[in-house]
C-alpha cells in the first residue's frame, strides 16, 4: 500500500501519530494526518492538567476535537495518560494521601467514562517506574499514597471502558535493563493476580545517548509472552538521512516480527512538531516533505 496507514493495516497492524489539536486547523498538517495514519494519540488534550484544570470540573473540548478528527478519518483512538506524575493541575500536585488516591481514581473514573467505547487503548499509567539502575517505582506524589496506586488505576478504568486495551506506558524501557525488568516482573505480578492489564506501551523516544536497543524485539517478545500485547507509542529518532531511516526501518521491522505488537505511533508529524527543542526526529520535514525516514518505514511495512 501507499500510506502508513493502508500499509500496517494490511497485517492487522495500525501506524498513529501525536496529534496537537491546536495544529488541526492548519492544512498541511491536516492533510498528512488524513492521508497517512489510521491512529492517533493526544498529545497533551488527555492529560491531567487539560481535562480536569479544577477539581472535578471536566474539561474535554480539544481532546474532544482531535476524537472527532480520528473518527472521521476511520482512525483509532490511543487515550494518553490517565495517571501520571507529570502535567497534573496544581490542586492536584497540592494534594497527598486518601485525598490524591481519592482524586486521582475519580479522575480515572471520570475522563474513561467520557470516552468510553471510543479508545482503542488507553495509557493507564504513565512513567511510574524510575530510571537507572534500581528497579524501584519512580517517587512522587501517586506513589507515596501506596505501592498499589497502579493497580487501583488499572481497576478503575476497566470497570469505566472495558472494552478499551488498558495500557502501562514508559520510557527507557525498550532494551532490556533494570528499569524494564522491573516493568516485567509489575506486568507478571499483575496477570498473576488478575489485574487487569492488556498491554505496554514502549515510548522508544531515541537519540546518539540512547540508541535503538540491539535487543528490542527480543524485549517486545518477552512481554508478548507474558500474555500482554505490545505498542510502540511515541517513536521518534533523532538524526538524519539513511542512518535514521535505517533506525526507522529496524524500529519498524521489530514490530512486524512480533505477532503481538499492535501498532506503532510516532510522537508528531514533521520536524517542526516534535516536542524536542532541536532536531529532526520524525518522518516528514518542516514543509510536510517526505523523509528518507518516511520512505524506509513505508517499505518496511510493505515488506521490505
Ligand atoms: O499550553 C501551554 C500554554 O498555555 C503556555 O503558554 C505554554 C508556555 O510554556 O505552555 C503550554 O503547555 C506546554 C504543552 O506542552 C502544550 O504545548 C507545556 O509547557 C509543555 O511542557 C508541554 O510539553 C509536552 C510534554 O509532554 C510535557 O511533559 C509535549 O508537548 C509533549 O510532546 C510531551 O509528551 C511526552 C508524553 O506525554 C510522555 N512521554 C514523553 C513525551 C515527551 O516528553
Amino acid at each position: 500500500a501507499t500510506t502508513l496507514g493502508a500499509s500496517a493495516a494490511a497485517s492487522g497492524r495500525y501506524f498513529g501519530t501525536a496529534v496537537a489539536a491546536y495544529k488541526l486547523s492548519d492544512s498541511t498538517y491536516s492533510g498528512i494526518l488524513n492521508r497517512e495514519f489510521n491512529s492517533v494519540t493526544p498529545e497533551n488534550e488527555m492529560k491531567w492538567d487539560a481535562t480536569e484544570p479544577t477539581q472535578g470540573q471536566f474539561s474535554y473540548g480539544s481532546a474532544d476535537q482531535i476524537v472527532a478528527r480520528a473518527k472521521s478519518i476511520g482512525a483509532k483512538v490511543r487515550g494518553h495518560a490517565l495517571a501520571w506524575h507529570s502535567q497534573q493541575p496544581g490542586w492536584a500536585q497540592n494534594l497527598s494521601g486518601t485525598a490524591l488516591r481519592s482524586a486521582m481514581l475519580n479522575h480515572v473514573t471520570q475522563v474513561a467514562t467520557h470516552y468510553k467505547g471510543q479508545i482503542d487503548s488507553w495509557d493507564v499509567v504513565n512513567e511510574a517506574f524510575a530510571d537507572g539502575s534500581s528497579g524501584a517505582r519512580r517517587d512522587s506524589n501517586l506513589q507515596r499514597t501506596g505501592n498499589d496506586w497502579i493497580e487501583a488505576a488499572f481497576r478503575a478504568a476497566r470497570a469505566a471502558d472495558p472494552a478499551a486495551k488498558l495500557c502501562y506506558n514508559d520510557y527507557n524501557t525498550d532494551g532490556q535493563n533494570a528499569k524494564s525488568n522491573a516493568v516485567f516482573a509489575m506486568v507478571q505480578d499483575f496477570k498473576s493476580r488478575g489485574v487487569p492489564i492488556d498491554c505496554v506501551g514502549f515510548q522508544s523516544h531515541f537519540n546518539a545517548q540512547s540508541p535503538l536497543p540491539s535487543d528490542y524485539q527480543a524485549n517486545l517478545q518477552r512481554f508478548a509472552n507474558l500474555g500482554v500485547d505490545v505498542q510502540i507509542t511515541e517513536l521518534d529518532i533523532e538524526g538524519s538521512g539513511a542512518a535514521q531511516a535505517t533506525s526507522f526501518a529496524a524500529a519498524t521491522r521489530a514490530c512486524l516480527a512480533v505477532t503481538r505488537c499492535n501498532g506503532i505511533t510516532v510522537w508528531g508529524i514533521r520536524d517542526s512538531d516534535s516536542w524536542r527543542a532541536s532536531g529532526t526526529p520524525l518522518l516528514f520535514d518542516g514543509s510536510g516533505n517526505k523523509k528518507a525516514a518516511y520512505e524506509s518505514v513505508l517499505a518496511a511495512l510493505n515488506g521490505g
